[in-house]
């Protein structure tokens, strides 16, 4: 979603601004804006339609001097991405300054209001409302602006993460959180506030990461204020973050997510690292282990999640019950949060997120720890809001993921859920010691495997522009390789924009199959499994009425391969690895096909990588 970032401190702020909005941009690219007060206590405010290059063309033909600041990077939610709507917005008298990642729910009502006591709106965005909302509590009640923010706060229903400044003020800005991310970094006579600490590494490791509700006032030269909403003053906690800024560089790649899907060996050596021991052939996850009877006592498991962590909680789903023999449950978070679903005590509910911000998984979280059921996080970034909401859990570890297609953090979630699944099985002795060292002893090798997977891009590369005519594409798996080819299409519709349905092989029959002509490119994975031979069946139906059949293969398959049009070979692994290695030559093709057809492959249209709204 949106992207906000602030400065106070002794250093010009426009420079720090762009660069952190830049590095926020992944959340949200529709338009960009940025406010600043300049030493003649002047408040300067830029904003423009499309990206932050736009808005650097628009601002430095002005004067974009000050030590104080506010940006923001949009993802629409009320109003079209023009620059009227673009952030941030001025309070009526033009004295204050708002910028906003979330929503405003009762927005309407509170416009409605406000509309009563002569004030009039330029945009049609929920955040205009709210800062003439504080800037009427203010001049009503005469009080200073962090005051005034905690008591228009307590009118609003709604998701936000704000920040404000004030002219005649230059010396403070106030922020606030409740349900969308925000973090203050504190520097040498500075403090940074951003949406999350991607813009911040590259001036202090120290944050402190602001809960829902609170409110902090951020005064040049001093310690910083925290108050909740309901004014009870707060010790801030400072932590240390690990990211560093190589991470969040493309490093010679032309995009994040070329860059993200060739880390993969690493990302998932570092998932695995200190938790798959091979020497003493077992699994350790500390997040488990202080929580064996939990695990071991749950009659049933929901797993709640998002676009591609939903995917990878589909895989979960038959990883666990495979091994640890408890029924799984898979539920959307959107869904499931507003279905009034049953939710026993003793349930317990894994929650996955890349982001750890995406608002309908965090409600699905709350909700079901207000039931009572047990929470397991399974998240990415550290420090984020699920995490923190969580009893327990375990972090990916693949660093921040930019690209917003998800690739690397889907192959660490399916890991970390393997992970997981084989120590509850160990510990129940659903599964045997034989199967059980096998499959952490593949485990260990699938980097190597997808090593020598990823070097059959140029192949792919290749290959995926004799597909840049396709309006459609069908993916096929079965089994573990069904969520797989979920997870293909998805790839190819976010960033190629061309449309792709993902299906178990076998319903084909019940419907998909009508759309086959020889125009219909057909992804099949057709590794060696249990329903291998199926798969085969599946593919003569296609091959039948002239469907062009991609196929992703077990090395030396020359059964699927002489059925196929192109074939893509993986190496062997366990059945339950195999979607660790399939989904590489899918990521692979999306992209490829996407960059052929000139498409923005790290920021599509439309899309953000962190859905901080419901
Ligand atoms: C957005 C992103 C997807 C992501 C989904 C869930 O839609 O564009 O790539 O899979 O959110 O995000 P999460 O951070 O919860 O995994």
């Amino acid at each position: 979603m949106c992207g906000i970032v602030g400065y106070i401190g002794n250093k010009q702020a426009y420079p720090i601004l762009i660069k952190g909005l830049q590095r926020l941009e992944y959340r949200g690219y529709d338009s960009a804006g940025i406010a600043l007060i300049n030493d003649n206590d002047n408040l300067n405010l830029y904003k423009s339609k499309g990206k932050v290059a736009d808005l650097i063309h628009f601002a430095e033909k002005n004067d974009v001097s000050g030590t104080i600041g506010i940006a923001h990077t949009r993802w629409a939610t009320h109003g079209e991405p023009n620059q009227v709507n673009a952030h941030p917005h001025y309070s009526q008298s033009e004295e204050l300054v708002i910028i906003h990642n979330g929503i405003i729910e009762n927005y309407a009502v509170l416009k409605k209001g406000l509309q009563q006591h002569g004030y009039t709106f330029q945009s049609e965005t929920d955040t205009e409302v709210l800062i003439q909302l504080i800037e009427f509590v203010k001049k009503s009640n005469n009080i200073s602006l962090s005051e005034a923010v905690q008591l228009a706060l307590n009118e609003v229903v709604g998701a936000y993460a704000i920040a404000i400044i004030e002219k005649g003020n230059p010396n403070c800005i106030v922020a606030a959180r409740k349900g969308s991310p925000l973090v203050i970094g504190i520097g040498e006579n500075e403090y940074f506030l951003a949406s999350d600490a991607t813009p911040i590494i590259e001036h202090t490791n120290k944050v402190i990461y602001i809960d829902d509700e609170d409110i902090v006032t951020i005064e040049r030269n001093k310690n910083l204020i925290i108050k909740t909403i309901a004014n009870v003053e707060k010790t801030p906690e400072i932590k240390e973050l690990e990211m560093t800024i190589s991470q969040l560089e493309k490093n010679g790649y032309p995009h994040f997510m070329l860059k993200e899907i060739f880390e993969q060996p690493q990302t998932l050596a570092n998932s695995m690292k200190g938790r798959v021991n091979v020497d003493a052939n077992n699994i350790t996850l500390a997040g488990f282990i202080d929580n064996k009877e939990r695990f071991l006592n749950a009659k049933r498991i929901i797993i709640t999640a998002c676009g591609t962590s939903w995917h990878s909680a589909n895989i979960g789903m038959y990883v666990i019950e495979e091994f640890a023999r408890i029924p799984v449950e898979v539920e959307y978070s959107s869904e499931f949060r507003y279905r009034n679903p049953v939710i026993y005590k003793d349930d317990i509910v894994i929650a996955i997120s890349q982001s750890g911000e995406t608002a309908d998984t965090l409600a699905a979280v709350e909700l079901a720890k207000k039931e009572g059921a047990f929470i397991f996080g399974i998240c990415n970034v550290i420090g984020s809001s699920i995490p923190r909401n969580s009893d327990s859990g375990c972090y990916t570890h693949v660093g921040p993921e930019i690209g917003v297609a998800s690739t690397k953090a889907f192959t660490a979630q399916v890991t970390v859920l393997t992970m997981l699944a084989l120590m509850i099985g160990k510990e129940k002795g659903t599964i045997s010691d034989e199967r059980y060292l096998n499959i952490i002893g593949e485990l260990h090798q699938i980097p190597d495997k997808i090593s020598s997977i990823l070097k059959k891009n140029n192949d792919i590369s290749e290959f995926a522009k004799t597909f840049t005519y396709a309006q459609n594409f069908i993916y096929l798996g079965r089994g573990y390789n069904f969520p797989v080819a979920l997870e293909g299409a998805l790839k190819l519709k976010e960033i190629s924009y061309i449309h792709a349905e993902g299906y178990p092989a076998a319903e084909m029959k019940h419907g998909p199959i009508a759309l086959i002509s020889q125009e219909m490119p057909v992804v099949v994975i057709a590794t060696h499994s249990s329903t291998y031979d199926k798969v085969i069946s599946n593919i003569q139906e296609i091959k039948a009425r002239k469907g062009k059949i991609i196929s992703i293969i077990t090395e030396g398959d020359d059964t699927v391969r002489n059925l196929s049009h192109f074939a893509i070979e993986v190496p062997h692994t366990e059945e339950c690895l195999a979607p660790l290695l399939a989904v590489i030559p899918l990521q692979l093709l999306a992209y490829h096909i996407a960059v052929e057809k000139g498409c923005n492959v790290d920021q599509p249209r439309n899309l953000a990588k962190s859905v901080t709204v419901e």
